[in-house]
């Protein structure tokens, strides 16, 4: 999958851009504040329809009332035509010029893998930053679990609701209770066996990038729900799941609220069996969040057929030099990668010889090579 063409009208600090993108790698370069982050927040919001650090109303240019993103893509030498346009009250999703208002049917017509430095917060922040992530790219991947995901929010608000119910009224129907129960097992087991895969995936390659791009530790992370399961076999689960509901069913009554599942879930990042959190240094891991983001191309690759886009935002920061190199090699010429940085000073050029390189001063932006 590759992004041709990108065009913003009154997006953060762009009045109008109009800018083609090198099939392979695309870096910008520019001083502080100058607009390379909003340049990645475009192509974002165009992928996801959201932007993971800001408000809809924020990406509208200052004193404007209307903010416009396009772009062409390519996938399988089709063009697509993707569009997001803002105004004060509300949002508008295109594909070739049709309004698309089912969310589930415009995610995944352009797939990115974002890094930020705000994903240190992915190993120092709280679960739902994993789970919200673990989210993000599995809808990518599937409309499936997109909207069994959605399906199970449904049924965890209409549980949790009945539990408050429960809790003042005695009388209220127990029937029902596990009627809901039944069918936010069903929903919950879907999720938890599609984490589960994902996760066992990623660790069948982060360890041997996180050797590629820093240093010779063993590097893995742990899938943990808050209900531990026998075996990950579909009938099991449903079983255990359902029993854990029975046995805490009082519990949850008290509380007024559905305590076990997958909105619970939560995964761990060990670096030679320690975990990365607690002993890690920045630098390890910042590498750590790397690895995992490059180890779901190629899950990507399997389940979508195509490659997503690379949106790396300020990359080199707390790199030395030759991590920066090695980083930038191990990304390569396989994949489209928009990268963000303030210099290249410490970069091969050989490694530069393929790359369209692009200089960004506030609100412009012009390819130098
Ligand atoms: N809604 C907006 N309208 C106009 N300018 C904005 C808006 N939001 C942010 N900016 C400007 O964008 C710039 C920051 O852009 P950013 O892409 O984060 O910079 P960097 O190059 O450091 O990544 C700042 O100058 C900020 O004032
Ligand atoms: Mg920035």
């Amino acid at each position: 999958m590759i992004i041709k063409h990108l065009s913003l009208l009154q997006f953060r600090n762009y009045k109008r851009l109009e800018l083609d993108f090198h099939p392979t790698m695309n870096i910008l370069i520019g001083d502080n504040a100058v607009g390379k982050t909003n340049i990645l927040e475009a192509i974002e919001v165009l992928s996801l329809t959201k932007s993971h650090r800001a408000s809809d109303s924020s990406l509208i240019m200052y004193h404007k009332s209307l903010a416009k993103i396009k772009g062409t893509v390519l996938v399988d030498n089709i063009l697509r035509k993707l569009e997001v346009d803002y105004d004060t009250v509300q949002k508008k999703t295109k594909i070739n010029g049709t309004v698309i208002s089912r969310i589930s049917d415009y995610i995944s017509s352009l797939n990115v893998i974002v890094f930020t430095p705000d994903d240190i917060e992915i190993i120092k922040g709280s679960p739902n930053i994993r789970r919200n992530l673990l989210n993000m790219e599995l809808s990518q991947i599937s409309k499936n679990y997109l909207s069994t995901y959605n399906q199970y929010n449904k049924l965890l608000k209409t549980r949790n609701e009945y539990l408050k119910i429960l809790l003042t009224n005695h009388l209220a129907d127990r029937n029902y209770l596990n009627v809901i129960t039944e069918k936010l097992v069903e929903k919950a087991v879907f999720i938890y066996r599609y984490r589960k895969e994902y996760i066992d995936k990623v660790n069948e390659n982060i360890s041997s990038i996180f050797k590629d791009i820093h240093s010779f530790f063993s590097l893995k992370i742990q899938y943990e729900p808050n209900v531990s399961f026998s075996s990950y076999e579909e009938k099991v689960m449903k079983e255990e799941l359902l029993s854990i509901y029975q046995k805490y069913s009082q519990k949850e009554q008290n509380y007024g609220m559905t305590l076990y599942g997958p909105h619970r879930d939560d995964f761990t990042f060990y670096l030679n069996e320690k975990n990365i959190k607690i002993y890690g240094s920045q630098g390890q891991q910042k590498a750590a969040v790397l690895a995992y983001k490059l180890s779901c191309i190629p899950i990507f690759l399997e389940k979508t057929g195509t490659r997503p886009v690379l949106l790396f935002d300020d990359i080199f920061s707390e790199l030395d030099g030759k991590k920066q190199n090695k980083l930038l090699k191990y990304i390569g010429k396989d994949i489209q990668s928009i990268i963000t940085t303030t210099d290249v000073k410490n970069i091969r050029k050989s490694l530069l010889k393929d790359a369209a390189i692009f200089t960004v001063i506030s609100g412009n932006v012009e390819r130098k090579m």
